[in-house]
């Protein structure tokens, strides 16, 4: 395990863009979080987070899913997490389902954001569900993984209007400015070990310091 002289090691998984990831890596950077991002691990090869990551000078793990079942394709990431003596790993926009393999082996130590006040709209798509429900707040969610589909204990929230004239795209821009705020704290969190876990709450500690 790490100590204050010895940074947390990240993962960020992701597929797509990336702004999260940079969000993060711009928090560690401003020296917000003790932390360094030691890898990208991507499944989509073609994916903008690349550049991103290639960029910061992170070493960039492709792990193409293609031709993998669900499980073999978890024993691949687990393999190359455990090569590099991960502490944390982030899903930043990672659109697979994270399975027994990844959750056995790293037990409370896997977070995700996703794009809605959950445990309402699940899934794909939170924002278009948030408009076509006619939901009037949405917001983003910190929280834990754990063997369902966005359902782990929640770290961290944060609320945004839903207008009447809102697409899926202002809706999203919206979302994502606070996601790219609650990401980092959260993280900044895990790795203060301050988040305790009793049952479905996660408790924030107050600082040592
Ligand atoms: C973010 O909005 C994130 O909340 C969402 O994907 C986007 C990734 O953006 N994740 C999910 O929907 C997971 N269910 P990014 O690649 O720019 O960080």
């Amino acid at each position: 395990m790490y100590n204050k002289s010895n940074k947390a090691k990240i993962a960020v998984l992701a597929s797509g863009r990336g702004s999260n990831f940079v969000a993060i890596q711009k928090a560690i950077d401003r020296g917000e979080i003790a932390a360094r991002i030691a890898v990208l691990i991507c499944d989509k090869p073609k994916a903008k987070v690349i550049e991103a990551a290639r960029e910061f000078g992170i070493d960039v793990s492709i792990v193409d899913s293609a031709g993998l079942s669900n499980d073999e394709f978890d024993k691949k990431l687990v393999a190359e997490l455990k090569g590099y003596a991960i502490d944390l790993i982030l899903l930043a926009g990672f659109m697979k389902i994270v399975g027994r393999p990844l959750l056995e082996n790293f037990p409370g130590k896997i977070i995700n954001i996703h794009p809605s006040l959950l445990p309402s709209f699940k899934g794909l798509n939170a924002q278009r569900q948030a408009i076509e429900y006619g939901a009037k707040i949405s917001g983003c969610t910190v929280h834990f993984i754990d063997e369902g589909v966005d359902t782990g204990p929640i770290i961290l929230q944060s609320s945004v209007p839903v207008l009447d004239n809102d697409t899926e795209e202002t809706l999203s821009a919206r979302i994502l400015e606070e996601e790219h705020r609650i990401y980092p704290e959260g993280v900044r969190l895990f790795v203060e070990k301050r988040l305790r876990i009793d049952g479905r709450r996660v408790i924030i500690e107050e600082s040592s310091c």
